[in-house]
């Protein structure tokens, strides 16, 4: 039997989320270079003490950003955040040009810029294990907040999709 696991979880729908963190730059605005990345592997791993997951890719430059910093910034897409979603998809120039036109405010606790959505986290990191070609970061979560409740956006047959809700 030939095992083909993108095929198998392109039935498998997940919610699309946004992460952001930075790089100390001297001279910048905030003298902070700031990155983020779409993403679909955001879990919920404890809620006491509170701790999400992340699977990121080994060798990706954000993934080396945000190891070296130890904060990042979680936001929730809504239906509407397909156009944000692939912009944040894209090579790291492509992401910097888009973070130049997209909405987004630095998080209280972290700084990490936080974007439109139905929600948001700040994080830390608590631990990080290799697991295969990714590695699974474990965040504590220092923040969280909820704006007016919107339909999702969703990740499902390989396609960004705006789901509607009941
Ligand atoms: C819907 C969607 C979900 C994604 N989820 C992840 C993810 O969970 N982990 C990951 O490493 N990359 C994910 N990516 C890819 C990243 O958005 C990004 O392209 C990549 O990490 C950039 O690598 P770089 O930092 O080397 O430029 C996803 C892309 C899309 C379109």
């Amino acid at each position: 039997m030939e095992l083909d696991l993108r095929t198998v979880m392109r039935h498998f729908a997940t919610g699309v989320g946004v992460v952001s963190t930075w790089t100390e730059t001297p001279g910048g605005p905030d003298g902070r270079r700031h990155d983020a990345i779409t993403v679909n592997s955001l879990v919920p791993v404890s809620f006491d003490p509170p701790l999400v997951s992340l699977s990121l890719r080994h060798g990706s430059a954000f993934l080396t950003d945000l190891l070296a910093s130890g904060r990042w910034g979680v936001s929730i897409l809504a239906a509407d955040g397909a156009e944000t979603a692939r912009r944040l998809a894209g090579s790291r120039e492509s992401r910097t040009e888009a973070l130049g036109a997209l909405t987004a405010v630095p998080g209280p606790h972290t700084g990490a810029l936080l974007f439109d959505g139905p929600g948001w986290m700040e994080c830390a990191l608590a631990d990080s294990f290799t697991v295969g070609d990714h590695l699974m970061v474990i965040g504590t979560v220092l923040a969280t907040g909820v704006r007016a409740a919107q339909d999702p956006l969703v990740f499902l047959h390989g396609a960004l999709t705006p789901a509607t809700g009941p």
